[in-house]
C-alpha cells in the first residue's frame, strides 16, 4: 500500500460573491500524478494557491504527510515538502540558471550569520554542495549546458524547465505544476511528458494543471475536472474521456477538432 501524501478535505475559497473553488476533496499517494483540468476561470490556479499557502482557504482542511498546513506560509509549506511552479513564469531574468536555483535553496540553508560574515570552511563547503545540488537538478531537467547563462536568455520552454528544477531543488514530496506545457510546440510537449514521468519515477507526487490534453491523457493516474470551482468529475484518463458530463460540458463536438481544455 502506497503512502498517503496529501489529503484535501472540503476546501473552498471565495472572492467577494464568487466561489472560486468549492467543496474540493481528494487524496494523493506517493508517486501519483493527478491532473486538474477545466476551462479558464474554473479555479485550477486558486486550488494551487490554497494548497501552497498563497491563499488561505475559507474552509476545509489540508494535510501534507499527515500534518495540517492550512494557515502556514508558503515558505513553511515548501519546507514541509510541497513545491510549485507558476502559470506566469517567475524567474530572476538577470541571474544565471544556477543562481536562480540557489536563491530558492533556503530549505537546505544551514549556515549562520557568522558563517557568512567570515566565510568559514563550513560555509564554503555548504556553498559548494549547494552548487552541486543545483547542477544536478539542472541536468535532471536537461538544461545543465546553460547553467551559467542568464535565465532571461533562455527559450520559453527552457524557462519552464528551470522553474521545475528550482522546485525540485527544495526536495519536495509533492510538486504542483501550473501549465508547464503552456506555449510549447509539439516536440517540447513530448519532452515535458518525459520530464514529468521522470519526476514520478523519483517517487514525487505530481499535481498538474494543463490545457494540452495529450499531456494529461498520457501521464495522469487520475484526473479532476473542475467546472465553476466545483468537481464535475474525477477518474482515470479513460473514465474521463468517456464521462457523460465531461463530454457534454467540454469534449463533445470539440473532440473531432482536437481542442484542448
Ligand atoms: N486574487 C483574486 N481576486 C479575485 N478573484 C480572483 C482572484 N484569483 C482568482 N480569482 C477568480 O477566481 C476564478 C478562478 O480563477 P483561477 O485563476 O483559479 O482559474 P484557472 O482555472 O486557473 O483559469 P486559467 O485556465 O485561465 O488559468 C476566476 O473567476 C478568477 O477571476
Ligand atoms: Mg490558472
Amino acid at each position: 500500500m502506497k503512502r498517503l501524501v496529501l489529503d484535501v478535505q472540503n476546501v473552498g475559497k471565495g472572492f467577494g460573491g464568487l466561489r472560486a473553488i468549492d467543496r474540493i476533496f481528494f487524496q494523493l499517494f506517493e508517486g501519483e500524478i493527478l491532473s486538474v483540468i477545466g476551462p479558464n476561470g474554473a479555479g485550477k490556479t486558486t486550488l494551487f494557491n490554497c494548497l501552497s499557502g498563497f491563499y488561505r482557504p475559507d474552509e476545509g482542511a489540508i494535510f501534507l504527510g499527515g500534518k495540517s498546513i492550512v494557515g502556514q506560509k508558503p515558505y513553511q509549506i515548501c519546507r514541509l515538502g510541497m513545491a510549485r511552479t507558476f502559470q506566469n513564469i517567475r524567474l530572476f531574468d538577470h541571474l544565471s540558471l544556477l543562481d536562480n536555483i540557489l536563491v530558492g535553496d533556503s530549505n537546505h540553508h544551514q549556515t549562520t550569520f557568522f558563517g557568512i560574515l567570515f566565510r568559514t570552511v563550513a560555509h564554503r563547503t555548504y556553498q559548494h554542495l549547494a552548487r552541486e545540488r543545483a547542477m544536478k537538478w539542472l541536468s535532471f531537467v536537461g538544461i545543465e549546458a546553460e547553467g551559467r547563462t542568464k535565465a532571461g536568455h533562455l527559450s520559453y520552454g527552457n524557462q519552464r524547465r528551470l522553474e521545475i528544477a528550482r522546485a525540485l531543488a527544495t526536495d519536495p514530496q509533492v510538486i504542483l505544476l501550473d501549465e508547464p506545457g503552456a506555449g510549447m510546440n509539439p516536440s517540447e510537449i513530448a519532452g515535458m511528458i518525459e520530464l514529468i514521468s521522470k519526476i514520478k519515477k523519483l517517487g514525487i507526487t505530481v499535481i498538474l494543471i494543463e490545457h494540452h490534453m495529450k499531456v494529461v491523457m498520457d501521464i495522469s493516474d487520475r484526473i479532476l475536472v473542475l467546472d465553476h470551482g466545483e468537481e464535475l468529475a474525477v477518474g482515470t484518463p479513460l473514465e474521463i474521456q468517456n464521462h457523460p458530463r465531461v463530454i457534454e460540458a467540454y469534449l463533445g463536438g470539440e473532440k473531432e477538432r482536437g481542442a484542448d481544455l
